[in-house]
């Protein structure tokens, strides 16, 4: 089904936009998702999954240098509503590992919404481990916890 990941040009930024359609996790952050999207695709940062039939079905914003000017720094993943539940999140989580191993990283790092328990479960499956919550983080009633996996 997915048959390559590669950043995406700007060219794709209206397709990357579509992900996120239909998905309450943009109403969540007041519709910001969208700008998010916007900026990791100007900064040259986004990856995106590609179907055989060209589709964007996935995309991930990873700043290599994201955490403290160090270690990378997941900004956002987002699977399209109709290839969540397939894998896909698992598969792209992985290759933001092969990314932060192949630039000679020991941690990689994400942030994950209070709310989001799915999200949370998957990359605590993965084998990343909360080391703390950060209260009204960005938005005023959504607590963002900090989460770090050590690669070896
Ligand atoms: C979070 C997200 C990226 C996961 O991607 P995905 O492709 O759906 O995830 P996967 O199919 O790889 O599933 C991984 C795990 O999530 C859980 N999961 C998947 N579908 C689920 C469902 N319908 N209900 C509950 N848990 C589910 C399972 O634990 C699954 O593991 P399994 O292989 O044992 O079933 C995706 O749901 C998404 O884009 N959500 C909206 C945006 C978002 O929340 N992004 C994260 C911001 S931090």
């Amino acid at each position: 089904m997915i048959s390559e990941v590669k950043k995406l040009p700007i060219t794709y930024l209206d397709e990357c936009l579509a992900v996120f359609k239909g998905d309450d996790f943009n109403d969540r952050y007041n519709g910001q998702v969208l700008d998010w999207v916007k900026t990791g695709i100007r900064k040259n940062e986004l990856w995106g999954a590609i179907t055989d039939t060209g589709e964007v079905a996935a995309i991930m914003w990873i700043e290599e240098s994201g955490f403290f000017h160090e270690y990378p720094y997941l900004a956002l993943i987002g699977v399209k509503k109709n290839y969540q539940g397939q894998g896909l999140g698992t598969f792209l989580l992985k290759i933001y590992e092969a990314i932060g191993r192949t630039l000679n990283k020991n941690k990689i790092t994400l942030m994950v919404g209070d709310f989001n328990t799915r999200a949370k479960s998957l990359y605590e499956s993965m084998g990343y481990n909360a080391i703390g919550k950060v209260e009204s983080a960005y938005m005023p009633t959504i607590g963002e916890f900090i989460m770090i996996k050590k690669l070896d």
